[in-house]
Formats: C-alpha cells, sequence, structure tokens
C-alpha cells in the first residue's frame, strides 16, 4: 500500500463574502464547506490529512479538529501562493513518500469518487502530476491547461500570465492535483514568485516535471460543479441550491416521494427511508431522521429529529426532537429540544413542547406549552394546559401519570405530581400532587349577579339581548340558575372539563 497523503488548503482570506466567518466555514446543505470537502477525502482512507490554515485560523483550526480529530493543522502566516501553503503541508508531515492528493477547502460538491478516479488514473500511468481538470463554457479566473501536440500536459499558465491564445482554452485547472510526493518536495523547493501575483504557483510544478522528462496528466471532470469553488454570497446559494436539487433527487431515486423538489431542502446529513412522503415547503436539516410511511408538511422545518414510520408532522418548527411511529403532530406545533413523543401520540395545534416526554398514545392536542413534563402512556391533557416550569429562578418538573385526564384550561405549576388514572377539572391550578385516581379542582364555584347587563350597560346592544332572552327564559330564581348553569363541571363526580380528540 502506498501512502497517501491529502492537503486540504484552507488558509485563503476570502474578501468577497464579505463576512467575519472565514469563507470555508460557510455553510451550504447542512455543512461547512470545507466539512463537505473533508468528508469527501476522508471517504479515500488516506494515511493523513493534513488542512493547511492561516486566515482567521482561530476559527477555522477548532473547526476542523472537530470533524478530523485525527488530522493534521499546518499554518501558513502568510498566504504567499498555493506551492508556499502546501510546502507548509509536506514540511508539518516531515517526510512524505507514495502520493499527495491537494483539495482546496471551498468546492462543497466535490466527490469521493472523482477523486478515486484521479487517483487510479495517476498510479497507472506513472505520472509525476495528474491535474482534475474541467472543461467550462467561461475559463476566465482559471489556469488554462496547456497541451503539448501529443496530448501530454505541458503547463498550465494562470490567466494574469497567460497570452491571448492561452486564454481562449476551455480546460482549466481545478486545483486539485495528485503528486508523486518525491517529486512534490523536489519540485516545492524550486518554485520561484517570478510571476503577474508574484505569488509561489504551486502549478509552476507541472513545467518543472516536464523539464525533468516527466508525463504529466489531466482528467476532465464530467460534472463541472464538483470543482467550483464559491467565492461570495452568490456563488454559495447556487451552489447549495445545486447540491440541494442532487441530495432531493437522490431520496427521490431511493424511493421518496417529494411533491415538490423547488421547495424541498434536505441536508446532506439527512437519512429518509423509502416510502416517505415530503409535502411542499419542508427543510430537513442536521442529522433529521424519517422513518417509511411518514408524511412530512406543507411547511415543516426539522433539525436534527427522528420521525417514527408512519408518523404525519404537518407544518411544524422542531429542534432535537424525537416522534414516535404513527404519532400526529400540527398543524402549527413548535417543538423545542428534549421532546419525546411516543408511538401514536400527539402534538396538536399551537402547542409548544421542550424537555418533553410524552408517553405512547399520550396526547396534548390543543393549544399548550408542556416544558420539563413527563406524560404518561395514554394520557390526555386538556385544552390550553400551561406546565408552568420556571418559578423565576429555576426550571422544575412536572410528572403526569398513566392515562390520566386533565380537564382545559389548567396550569400545573412544578414540581408537581399527577397519579397515574387521575383527573383535573377545567380551569384547576395544581400546586401540589394528585394522587392517583383522584379529581383535582380549585376552582370556586360559579357566582351569578343577575340582571348586570340590563343594569350596568343599559340602552345598549349588549342589554337589549339580554333582556330579550331573559323574557324568553322567564322568571327563574337565583338558586336554579347556580345549579343548572353552573359551567365548573368539576364540582360534580361526572365531567372533568377535558377537551379530547
Ligand atoms: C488557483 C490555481 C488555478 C486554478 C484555480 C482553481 C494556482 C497558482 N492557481 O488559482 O490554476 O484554476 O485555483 O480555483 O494554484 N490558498 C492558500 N494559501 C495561499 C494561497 C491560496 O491556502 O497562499 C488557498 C486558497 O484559500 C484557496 C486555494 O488555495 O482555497 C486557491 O487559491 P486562490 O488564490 O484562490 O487561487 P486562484 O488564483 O483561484
Ligand atoms: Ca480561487
Amino acid at each position: 500500500m502506498t501512502e497517501l497523503t491529502v492537503v486540504v488548503l484552507a488558509a485563503g482570506g476570502g474578501t468577497r463574502m464579505k463576512s467575519k466567518t472565514p469563507k470555508v466555514l460557510h455553510e451550504v446543505a447542512g455543512r461547512s464547506m470545507v466539512g463537505h470537502v473533508l468528508a469527501a477525502v476522508r471517504a479515500l482512507g488516506p494515511t493523513r490529512v493534513v488542512t493547511v490554515v492561516g486566515h482567521q485560523r482561530e476559527l477555522v483550526e477548532p473547526h476542523v479538529s472537530g470533524l478530523l480529530p485525527d488530522g493534521l493543522l499546518a499554518v501558513q502566516a502568510e498566504q504567499l501562493g498555493t506551492a508556499h501553503a502546501v510546502r507548509m503541508a509536506v514540511e508539518a508531515v516531515g517526510e512524505v513518500t507514495g502520493t499527495v492528493l491537494v483539495a482546496y477547502g471551498d468546492t462543497p460538491l466535490l466527490r469521493a469518487e472523482s477523486l478515486r478516479a484521479l487517483l487510479d488514473d495517476h498510479a497507472a500511468a506513472g505520472n509525476a502530476v495528474t491535474i482534475l481538470s474541467g472543461v467550462v463554457s467561461d475559463p476566465f479566473g482559471y489556469g488554462r491547461i496547456v497541451r503539448g501536440g501529443d496530448g501530454g500536459v505541458e503547463a498550465i499558465v494562470e490567466e494574469k500570465d497567460a497570452t491571448d491564445e492561452q486564454r481562449s482554452i476551455t480546460e482549466i485547472n481545478s486545483g486539485i492535483l495528485a503528486f508523486d510526493a518525491t517529486f512534490l518536495a523536489d519540485a516545492l523547493g524550486r518554485i520561484g514568485n517570478d510571476n503577474a501575483k508574484g505569488e509561489f504557483y504551486l502549478t509552476d510544478a507541472i513545467a518543472l516535471a516536464r523539464a525533468g522528462g516527466r508525463h504529466v496528466g489531466a482528467r476532465p471532470v464530467e460534472d463541472p460543479f464538483e470543482i467550483e469553488g464559491a467565492n461570495d454570497r452568490a456563488q454559495l446559494a447556487a451552489l447549495g441550491k445545486e447540491l440541494n436539487r442532487r441530495i432531493v433527487t437522490g431520496w427521490m431515486r431511493d424511493g421518496v416521494t417529494v411533491v415538490d423538489p423547488a421547495t424541498t431542502w434536505i441536508d446532506a446529513d439527512a437519512e429518509l427511508a423509502a416510502d416517505v412522503t415530503l409535502l411542499p415547503g419542508v427543510q430537513l436539516l442536521g442529522a433529521t431522521k424519517v422513518d417509511e410511511d411518514a408524511v412530512v408538511g406543507p411547511d415543516s422545518t426539522l433539525k436534527d429529529c427522528e420521525v417514527g414510520a408512519g408518523a404525519h408532522v404537518v407544518r411544524t418548527h422542531a429542534e432535537l426532537a424525537v416522534i414516535g411511529a404513527g404519532a400526529e403532530v400540527g398543524p402549527f406545533s413548535y417543538l423545542r429540544p428534549g421532546t419525546v413523543l411516543g408511538a401514536g401520540g400527539k402534538i396538536g395545534g399551537f402547542v409548544e413542547t421542550k424537555n418533553a416526554r410524552i408517553g405512547d398514545g399520550a396526547k396534548v392536542p390543543h393549544l399548550s406549552y408542556v416544558g420539563d413534563a413527563e406524560i404518561g402512556e395514554g394520557t390526555n391533557i386538556g385544552a390550553g394546559t400551561i406546565f408552568a416550569n420556571y418559578d423565576g429562578v429555576a426550571k422544575h418538573r412536572t410528572r403526569v401519570g398513566k392515562h390520566a385526564k386533565t380537564g382545559s384550561n389548567n396550569t400545573f405549576v412544578a414540581p408537581v405530581t399527577i397519579g397515574d388514572g387521575a383527573s383535573t377539572g377545567g380551569g384547576t391550578v395544581v400546586r401540589g400532587d394528585v394522587p392517583p385516581g383522584a379529581l383535582a379542582v380549585s376552582a370556586g364555584p360559579l357566582r351569578l349577579i343577575e340582571g348586570w347587563a340590563q343594569r350596568r350597560r343599559a340602552g345598549t346592544k349588549q342589554a337589549a339581548a339580554a333582556e330579550a332572552a331573559s323574557g324568553a327564559v322567564g322568571a327563574r330564581t337565583p338558586g336554579e340558575h347556580e345549579a343548572s348553569h353552573n359551567d365548573s363541571p368539576e364540582v360534580g363526580e361526572s365531567a372533568a372539563g377535558a377537551s379530547e380528540s
């Protein structure tokens, strides 16, 4: 096995991004640009990966180390050119043998397969240098591949140093180059900076190889997007859109129904099973996983979430949440980190959850906030319930047992425990524990002041309506009203005021 050293150049400034974030850390499809490149080179199983950092290295270094903990870093304090950058990498390694592959940190669509094909060509031909080239309609700005009469590569000429005739060449240098390591180490010591930019050009190695009688090859990449770098935000968006198109197409080929690919965004690290359906306006971000037969959308954003088989997630915003098999979420639900919804459970409209374990078949159907909570299987939480988890200083947990039925418009003042099979009445404020099977009621009896509207709102439509209705209903004593119109059903043993659905 010959050694393979991969050098990733990530020292440049990226001024056209006009950003406080270094260029290679800008993201497409949920990963930094350099993250995409490192993923592609790692798939080659190289002996080592050396990332050259310089500009804003206090930000780039920790990012790269996080992605590739056993990778090496080389510092290029001043950006004196691509040959100088590669020299810093080779010096950081000490001695290199075998093959050195040079790539740039800003080509997010680069695929391992294309690099492997380049390395295979390189090894088979015994070249000193093999170039991943590209044939493009607008070669402006790129180094041009100058081929000799036999088709072999004679040199790469940079835009600023090219003759008019050379500028018309449409085969360009992607910057991705495979080198015989021994040749490279020698060439790096001989490359000068006598050119239009006053930089040490790595591309000068080609002419040196030819002068030394070595062969140089170039292999045009099949898909020019793979070698394209993003230098500004417009190019970043264009590459992001193209990468997304590829990711979405890939999932459709794997059996995912995507109703509107143009409004569907799937990050590189998301995973989908066959027979998932994505409706228009869905973003599956980060390491989101969606299991078979689940339906997501329309208009939902899920970041680092798990969606179980057959679940339905409609108009939902969720992050670091787990949605069980066959569960229902939305519309207009907000699932914050630590939400775990059991199989067949429900989080309904205008419900916000955080750090909440909601058991199998348990339901929070309407208009509620569920924070720092445990809800047992089969329990139903009434409409408009607030889990009051914050006392102004610290957060506390609420535990609701299995098969409990809590009333509408409740407040659970944490820490509090509601037992298995317990009930609460409508409007209950639960400030203490409720034992299993108990009915908790905290609202007082309904108080009626008869004829109030007619007296206090005399002359209004309200008073007239009241007057007309009380005539129709006929005379009743206040006592009768209290018994028959009582809207606090919790005083009886029957209804708990829950809103089930
Ligand atoms: C380079 C190539 C050119 C090729 C083009 C493809 C050279 C001399 N030219 O030109 O043939 O067509 O890329 O995009 O190699 N970098 C460093 N340290 C430096 C200089 C650059 O790390 O001192 C990094 C940059 O961050 C960037 C990459 O190397 O990622 C390319 O550098 P850049 O200056 O953009 O080279 P180009 O002029 O585009
Ligand atoms: Ca460039």
